[in-house]
């Protein structure tokens, strides 16, 4: 894997650019990542030397279980997020690469492919999710497990290779329905409180049932395979001491970047850019 600190500091400039991007200028060219996620669009774009410039994300339901079920809404938010950025950086971004859970059928990833295209980007490159965060974590050996809204996706790489792929219908959004009902509070209440790093204590018992779930899928999956770390990507996996919890369920030592919610939008935008460059 690249040094955890060198991932950090790239995430980080994520995080910076999403309240001050970075100034392009004309002849720069732009690499754009586009994550339509269950729970969250976002858009990271980077400047020729793969550094972060902006960042633009929204809460929606537009995809469930990694499909496009509102391709209008999901267009039309894609086309809001890019038009945010353009204004911000002052040029037009033109290409863009997605990502699709492991696994996805033919049919879906071109439904994936309209969105992007029908909101004024073409689509230079189609990953699978996990690929796509290990552009950024760049493991060799081990298995990368994303934790996102609706699903948790793993993919196991021996030798930088994807050797297993995953995907199951558990996810942050089970985290949020468990918060609503213990608190009798209603679902988007539930996700605020369950995000908020202040409540985060307050709420650990009531999520570590879903938690331990979800270190018993990567257990089941990663059996038969010669796993010694998991790294953890996915807006869900930055709850406090959600590693602690995989770690215990899988006796495995498990690694979490800063903020692992930017993992997989970034390691898109760096596929662009790799794509682009060959
Ligand atoms: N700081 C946080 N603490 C806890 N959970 C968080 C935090 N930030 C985001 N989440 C949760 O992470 C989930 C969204 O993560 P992510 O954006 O990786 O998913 P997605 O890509 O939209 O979904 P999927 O990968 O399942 O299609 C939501 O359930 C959200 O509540
Ligand atoms: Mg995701």
């Amino acid at each position: 894997m690249a040094n955890l600190n060198k991932v950090d500091e790239l995430i980080k400039k994520v995080e910076q650019s999403i309240k001050s991007p970075k100034k392009v200028s004309a002849s720069d060219k732009l690499y754009v990542g586009v994550d339509l996620g269950t729970a969250y669009i976002v858009i990271v774009v980077l400047d020729e030397n793969k550094q972060p410039v902006a960042c633009e994300m929204k809460f929606a339901q537009v995809v469930r279980d990694g499909l496009v079920v509102d391709f209008i809404g999901a267009t039309n938010i894609v086309r809001e997020l890019k038009k945010k950025l353009e204004d911000k950086l002052g040029f037009e971004l033109t290409k863009a690469a997605i990502a699709v859970p492991p696994g996805t059928g033919e049919r879906d990833i071109k439904t994936h492919m309209y969105v992007v295209e029908g909101a004024g980007m073409e689509v230079v490159s189609v990953e699978d999710e996990p690929t796509a965060a290990n552009a950024v974590l760049e493991v060799e050996n081990g298995v990368v497990v994303d934790v996102g809204g609706g699903t948790t996706g793993l993919s196991i790489f021996e030798n930088g290779k994807v050797i297993y792929t995953a995907d199951e219908a558990t996810g942050g959004t089970q985290l949020s329905l468990v918060v609503a009902g213990a608190y009798k509070i209603p679902f988007e209440e539930a996700e605020e409180k369950k995000k908020d790093i202040k409540n985060q204590d307050e709420i650990f018992h009531i999520v570590t049932p879903v938690i331990q779930k979800i270190g018993s899928i990567v257990r089941t999956h990663i059996q038969g395979f010669n796993v010694e770390k998991i790294y953890l990507v996915g807006g869900t996996c930055c709850l406090k001491d959600f590693e602690r919890i995989i770690k215990k369920e899988t006796g495995i030592e498990t690694i979490k970047p800063l903020n692992p919610f930017l993992v997989t939008p970034l390691g898109i935008a760096i596929n662009c850019a790799s794509k682009e460059n060959v």
